[in-house]
């Protein structure tokens, strides 16, 4: 049976974009996969505690040598790449945050991006390979070629860097841009541009599985 793991970050919980897109993603992926299984983590309901000392440590000790605080924070890694290595497939609902990722995310990835579980310590191969990935971001502004921000876009880049260490290179990204159009009034000249780009995203979402999304 096929499982999607699907992972939201957005500190909103209601009239998030990105939670929006992802939610649509795994419907359709439901659609798609009846009798699949969708693995579901919420960032910002459950945090991931950012690395620490022992984290860090531990993967330089024999698994027998650790001490229980090594095993305690290694194990939260194990237990998420075990997570990550079990998925076929990925969809991450990610905000952009001051032109990068929300910082719950970057803590997850901190994570996941371990030599010795998703990376081989002596090639520096990736090990997280054969994962269909779609990133859906939410941005509040437009970062389009042409556009005054354009070069800004740190969110995109950084996420292509960091998966791709650990072998997941097969990433598709669908962007819905000008999200603050419909929020914020200075804006509210733009929000032609958020309400296309929503529903290019829409589309980009509904066309990822060839299945109609209600
Ligand atoms: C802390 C914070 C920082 C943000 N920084 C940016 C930014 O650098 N660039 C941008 O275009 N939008 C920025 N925004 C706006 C969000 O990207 C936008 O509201 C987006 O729709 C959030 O995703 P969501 O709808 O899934 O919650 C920021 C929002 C927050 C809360």
């Amino acid at each position: 049976m096929p499982i999607l793991l699907h992972i939201d970050s957005s500190a909103r919980r209601h009239g998030s974009v990105s939670r929006e897109l992802s939610a649509a993603f795994a419907d359709a992926w439901r659609g798609k996969h009846p009798t699949g299984t969708v693995t579901y983590r919420d960032l910002a309901e459950t945090r991931i505690p950012h690395v620490d000392e022992d984290s860090l440590s531990a993967g330089f000790v024999l698994p027998e040598q650790r001490t229980p605080a090594q095993r305690s924070s290694f194990g939260l890694n194990e237990q998420l790449v075990a997570e990550l290595l079990s998925a076929d497939e990925i969809v991450l609902g990610v905000p952009m945050y001051n032109f990068t990722v929300p910082s719950t995310f970057k803590a997850y990835v901190d994570r996941i991006v371990v030599p010795g579980l998703t990376l081989d310590v002596e090639t520096g191969q990736g090990l997280v390979t054969g994962k269909r990935t779609t990133v859906v971001s939410a941005r509040g502004g437009s970062y389009a070629p042409g556009t005054p921000r354009e070069g800004y876009d740190f969110q995109e880049p950084w996420i292509r860097a960091a998966l791709g260490l650990i072998g997941i290179d097969d990433v598709r990204f669908i962007h819905a841009e000008m999200t603050l159009a419909n929020v914020n009034p200075k804006l509210a000249q733009f929000k032609h541009i958020a309400d296309q780009s929503l529903s290019d995203a829409q589309s980009a979402v509904r066309d990822a599985h060839g299945v109609a999304v209600a």
